[in-house]
């Protein structure tokens, strides 16, 4: 038996728009390509930035962008970024592939970006080989009003006004290639980089901590008692700590991953599925911690990397971390969603890495021609939930089991949004079997029900640039409004986003 129960009554905490966040790193072709053209490109564009992807993007209402890294952001000196593009000097990118960044794209084009996407600008700052007064003098320079060399230096390359920046990460997983820091160590330095990001005017900054790579929660106990204790006057000194945790068949000692994002059997369908599940126990035990030092849960978990990772695309570069996406993806997406949703009383903000070209994208670009994957379907179909009141959900699921592995098959979350519309959205991560699922809906009475399905003929249908729409939404009419709530069948490995009005 097969069961949902929500009430609407109780639904009480808002899902934070930013759960359905993104990242873009200078990694492979993710900003060049992906985003930046260069304003002389045959490719339409504004000002440099592609015109096809940021529509894209604005259609799942991308809430916020996080950037220039990963690992990047710990060796990235942005006044390499600024002034005149033919005059800006060259860098040598050495995580990703060695090479050669012109810094073409640096903070003016990204915060243009964000502008043109309408979505909150996320910074992430260098701990690992920046200095304190290098990030100090980059929050003044976006941010300041007033008359400063970095203000003046902001207004000489053509920007007058500030811009309006929330959130700034200090550091990018500084336990690893942001400077293999021990958390005692990192937890210090956190405390004195955030002291000189400076508040100006009314620009209030919303702190972010490195966090924890998966399960390392000792990171998470060092950083909560360090510089994450709410319940003493100066014990706190952040407004979120990250998470990080990709979801993988196999890790490589040299960082990469085996395993193709297409050619996979039924083992590695649900093997993906059950890794991308284990997600609800990291934030549930990272959280417990949290709670510890935080009770009133004040402090954010922001799980600002998360995604798929496979082997590269056969002939491409191997440090550019280009992959296929495919309806296992889209699985994987909609449980870890639905997770977030879960438990976004904690958790404030995700941002899926990364947003076009590069790991888990939801868009992929080939010269002038763009593609939306399986992920980037899975967020249009949540986008009802962004700032929705979440509805908790009580799921009585079947298991699905193979080769060792069992999970349950539907998971599903649910939100009611100012109008008293209720959007459930469900998975179903069997691929062999329908499943027939009775919805108990308590405090909402139906009158009409409409709904879409993501689903597919095979585990690793994907789109390919030849054929770009094998898998996308199709209108759902299988969902019957009942006495007691409704009814669906929810067909094999799908996901399905209902309206209830
Ligand atoms: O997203 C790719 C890389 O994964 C990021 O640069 C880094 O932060 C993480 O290890």
């Amino acid at each position: 038996m097969n069961e949902i129960t929500l009430d609407v009554k109780i639904a009480k905490t808002t899902i934070d728009r930013n759960i359905y966040g993104h990242f873009s790193e200078h990694l492979g072709r993710c900003i060049y390509e992906g985003f930046w053209v260069g304003e002389d490109s045959p490719i339409p564009n504004v000002r440099g930035i592609r015109s096809d992807v940021v529509a894209a993007l604005r259609k799942i209402k991308a809430p916020v962008l996080r950037w220039p890294g990963g690992c990047f952001a710990d060796e990235y000196h942005w006044m390499d970024g600024i002034g005149p593009r033919e005059r800006r000097p060259t860098m040598v990118n050495t995580h990703w592939g060695g090479v050669v960044e012109n810094n073409h794209f640096g903070t003016h084009e990204f915060m243009d970006l964000c502008d043109q996407l309408d979505c909150e600008p996320y910074i992430c700052g260098n701990v690992g080989s920046g200095t304190v007064q290098e990030m100090s003098q980059w929050v003044e320079y976006v941010t300041f009003d007033g008359k400063s060399p970095m203000a003046d230096l902001r207004r000489a390359n053509g920007r007058h006004e500030p811009w309006r920046l929330k959130y700034f990460g200090v550091g990018n997983e500084n336990w690893g290639c942001g400077g293999r820091m021990t958390p005692e160590y990192y937890a210090d330095l956190y405390r004195r980089y955030a002291l000189y990001a400076r508040d100006y005017g009314d620009n209030k900054l919303y702190r972010i901590a490195c966090g924890a790579s998966g399960d390392d929660y000792h990171w998470t106990e060092v950083l909560m008692a360090k510089a994450g204790d709410t319940r003493t006057p100066r014990g706190c000194q952040m407004d979120g700590l990250a998470l990080h945790y990709y979801t993988s068949v196999k890790r490589l000692p040299d960082g990469s991953r085996e395993g193709s994002a297409t050619v996979f059997d039924e083992a590695g369908w649900i093997e993906i599925v059950s890794k991308a599940l284990f997600m609800d126990e990291l934030v549930c035990k990272h959280g417990t911690i949290m709670d510890k030092y935080d009770p009133d849960k004040k402090v954010a978990m922001i799980v600002d990397e998360w995604g798929t990772w496979y082997a590269v695309e056969p002939g491409t570069h191997p440090r550019f971390l280009y992959q296929q996406n495919t309806m296992r993806d889209a699985i994987a997406a909609a449980v870890t969603l639905d997770i977030f949703n879960k438990h976004a009383d904690r958790v404030r903000m995700a941002n899926i890495a990364q947003t076009v070209n590069v790991l888990q994208a939801l868009v992929l670009t080939q010269q002038e021609k763009m593609l939306l994957t399986p992920t980037y379907h899975v967020f249009d179909l949540y986008t009802a939930h962004q700032d929705a009141t979440l509805v908790p959900v009580d799921i009585q699921s079947e298991r699905y089991q193979h080769a060792g592995y069992s999970v349950p098959a539907i998971s599903a979350s649910a939100s009611v949004n100012d109008e008293g519309k209720l959007h459930l959205t469900a998975s179903n991560a069997n691929p062999h079997k329908d499943i027939a699922v009775s919805v108990f809906i308590r405090g909402l009475k139906g009158r009409t029900v409409e709904g879409q399905a993501l689903h597919a003929a095979a585990m690793n249908a994907h789109n390919t640039f030849e054929q770009p729409d094998v898998v996308k939404p199709q209108p759902f009419n299988g969902a019957r409004l009942t006495a007691e709530g409704m009814e669906f069948v929810i067909p094999k490995m799908s996901v399905i986003a209902l309206d209830i009005m």
